[in-house]
């Protein structure tokens, strides 16, 4: 690519006007004449047994058709076998309204459907079930006994110890260790989970399905039912929010299948706001940071352990520790990394997973250690910058980490900073400044594409992957108009269905990298055919060009940056005698190339706070976060995606977690209402810097992704201002008022 029209440059949402019109319809919203409305009863205890279930009451009631629990449930043949989802953890999934065992509060133990969604609500609360409960153990903060290492296969299983960590830290000048703690959260999408399952004619099923992968959905529908892939599509085209809550098939899909195919009728379920704490979550984690250095900064050791949560049925494993020996040059690391079951349902990946919560505690131990050390936080971490992967002994493919740092604290102004806490005040407010570090993975995975041309000068591109909100319809439709220099009007891109290209779950940050290169591999595929019909025109000035002599500009095919040889494509078409060019490729990561570097993106967030000193009111009053992400396709989506992400990163801080009740074992607050969430009140003023990150390591793109690196380090770094507001350090988030007072 040569002339830029559209990627780099700011382009509104393609899919914006659909969506504040209504017009975009998510899961729920699709109607079908005979729908009919499962209601899910859910579990009041979190451990034991049902012991009875009596639906009598309920089956009467007018306009209700069934009642599925586990004793008239159908047990689909393949169910015993291991049917695993793209997201699947080690263990055994969750199958519901399988037995009568109660593994974790809110579990479906029945489905109510009647002809009106209404009735089968109210059918549902006429359900009297008989439990025999068990004390269920939901704490992870009880005194750890006999927690383990995971052993599953699919684990993140820290890498080996590097040095000799104990022993460096011992002799180390100085010294700081402290644990930190931070409590579970839950996604909390605008759009509930929710399955529409419309029974066709011909027995087949059309799903509309709230996902992040169309085809985990289906693989897993399939596998269950044991149905061919034709008898079972796919559909997400848009989706109210994900955040990795839609990376597995949730117990809603399954339902509503079932009881489809049971009654041979077209099923919607969905779940209320209160069921959608009841799959999945990020998980709580307590963990340890140890670290020794020289007194003039040099880390000379870093211990990093964390205990984090499962259920009892499934090895949940995130990366939290391993940033810990990635972030800074040292030595000497040990890193340990225990899970202990709890009867809750499996922890589920959350925006960053890991990073986000692992993260937390790395950066602000290190805050700490700066207090310990006199020195800046800023400098500490200029001191301690690691030029390659020391775990792997690798190169980053490209690191503009120092200019993050830089370019941030220069428009943050940190060169102001004052050094000790409650230095700085505004009548009662106290006004204090913190910076932490962000890291996350530079993935690409195997994705499909199609483009199709017409004679109209019109494009088609497809591929199967999703758009959570994260701007995936604007960006690939850039990526196809520049590669073929269309008008951005004449290129549409669809996603979001079976029946288009394979491509993986969105997730990882890897949409852009992954599907944005088998958009243009799909595309370059369809130019390649039109420059050999432009070649064979007569007096064609193309005659003797190669595809890589080539751009294609303003519908034009012509010699690089030479505008008079250009032949438009639309006559070359004409005179080859074609109304359309299709073509379908699938875009593979270069191995050979990637696997020897070390695949990251890289940020640094600045924080201002300012603190009551009587009320202990916390409020951000300014970010500055810099990211270092490769090359930057769609500037105003993905800085709305890193806006996202400090946004959720100042929640993380300040107000989200999922509060359980350890007898019940039970999340209490499972409602907007008292799950807080950050607010339009609750944010200001957010600067979002790209730094310039030159990379064809990562993919052909450049692209590292932007999906989650945007939250991590807000969290640590919302933590170190409040520090150095009030000189009072609070390691267990979220930071409430309460714990400053
Ligand atoms: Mo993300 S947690 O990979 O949807």
């Amino acid at each position: 690519m040569t002339a830029t029209t559209y990627v780099g440059k700011p382009t509104s949402r393609v899919d914006g006007r659909a969506k504040v019109t209504g017009e975009a319809k998510y899961a729920a919203e699709f109607n079908t004449p005979g729908l009919t409305y499962g209601y899910v009863l859910s579990s009041a205890i979190a451990k034991g047994k049902i012991k009875k279930i009596d639906a009598s009451d309920a089956l009467s009631l007018d306009g209700v058709l069934q009642i599925f629990t586990h004793e008239n449930a159908p047990r689909p043949a393949y169910f015993d076998r291991k049917f695993k989802d793209d997201d699947s953890v080690a263990g055994s999934p969750f199958k519901p309204l399988y037995d009568a065992e109660i593994k974790f509060s809110q579990q479906p133990i029945g489905l109510v459907v009647a002809d009106s969604f209404e009735v089968a609500r109210y059918a549902a609360s006429l359900v009297k079930v008989e439990y025999e409960a068990e004390q269920p153990d939901t704490n992870l903060r009880r005194k750890p006994k006999g927690h383990k290492a995971p052993k599953g296969k699919t684990g993140f299983v820290p890498p080996k110890d590097r040095g000799n960590a104990d022993k460096a830290f011992k002799n180390a000048e100085v010294q700081f260790e402290a644990e930190y703690f931070h409590m579970p959260e839950h996604h909390n999408p605008m759009e509930m989970f929710a399955s529409t399952v419309i029974m066709e004619e011909d027995g087949k099923l059309k799903i509309y399905d709230k996902t992040q992968g169309a085809f985990n959905s289906q693989t897993y529908v399939t596998k269950v039912f044991g149905l061919s892939k034709e008898e079972a599509r796919v559909i997400n085209p848009y989706i109210g929010g994900g955040f990795g809550s839609g990376l597995r098939p949730q117990y809603q899909l399954y339902l509503a299948v079932m009881a489809a195919l049971e009654l041979k009728r077209s099923v919607r379920v969905v779940l209320t706001r209160q069921q959608m704490f009841s799959f999945g979550h990020r998980p709580g984690t307590l963990q340890t940071v140890a670290l020794g250095a020289a007194q003039d900064g040099t880390l000379q050791s870093i211990k990093h352990e964390a205990l984090a949560e499962t259920s009892r049925f499934e090895e949940y494993t995130e990366t939290v520790v391993n940033w810990s020996g990635m972030l800074y040059h040292c030595d000497n690391v040990k890193l340990g990394y225990y899970l202990r079951n709890l009867d809750l349902y499996t922890p589920l990946d959350m925006r960053a997973p890991g990073a986000a919560t692992g993260i937390i505690a790395t950066e602000t131990a290190l805050d700490e250690l700066s207090y310990k050390l006199n020195i800046d936080p800023l400098e500490l971490r200029l001191i301690n910058y690691a030029e390659e992967n020391e775990f792997e002994g690798k190169p980053f493919s490209s690191k503009a980490l120092r200019e993050c740092y830089h370019q941030g604290a220069e428009k943050f102004g940190w060169a102001r900073r004052k050094p000790q806490p409650r230095s700085t005040r505004e009548g009662t407010k106290l006004i204090g400044w913190g910076v932490a570090t962000g890291m996350w993975d530079a993935q690409q995975q195997k994705a499909a594409a199609k483009a199709n041309l017409s004679i109209d000068g019109k494009l088609v591109v497809g591929s199967g992957t999703a758009d959570i909100g994260t701007g995936t319809y604007t960006a690939m439709t850039m990526i196809a108009a520049e590669t073929l220099g269309l008008p951005l009007e004449d290129v549409t891109f669809k996603l979001g269905d079976t029946t288009l290209p394979q491509a993986p779950l969105q997730g990882g940050s890897w949409t852009v990298s992954s599907v944005g290169t088998a958009v243009q591999e799909a595309c370059e595929a369809v130019g390649k055919k039109l420059l050999k019909m432009a070649k064979k025109m007569k007096n064609s000035p193309l005659s003797g060009a190669s595809f890589e002599d080539v751009e294609f500009v303003e519908g034009k095919v012509q010699l690089k940056g030479d505008y008079a040889s250009g032949v438009s494509i639309i006559e070359a078409m004409r005179q080859g005698e074609v109304n359309f060019i299709e073509e379908e490729t699938t875009a593979l990561p270069n191995f050979l190339k990637q696997m020897k570097y070390a695949r990251n993106s890289h940020s640094a967030v600045f924080v201002e706070v300012e603190v009551d000193e009587d009320l202990g009111q916390i409020c951000v009053r300014r970010v500055v976060s810099a990211i270092a992400g490769g090359r930057v396709i769609s500037p105003k989506t993905a800085r709305s995606q890193i806006l996202g992400g400090v946004v959720w990163g100042i929640s993380m801080a300040l107000h989200e977690e999922s509060v359980l009740d350890h007898n019940l074992g039970r999340f209490m607050n499972h409602n907007l209402a008292e799950y807080h969430v950050a607010v339009n009140a609750d944010i200001h003023d957010i600067e979002v810097i790209f730094v310039e990150e030159h990379d064809d390591i990562v993919n052909p793109l450049g692209a590292k992704g932007l999906g989650e690196i945007g939250i991590v380090g807000v969290a640590a770094a919302v933590g170190n201002a409040i520090y150095h507001a009030t000189g009072k350090r609070v390691r267990d988030f979220p930071i409430t008022l309460d714990k400053l007072l």
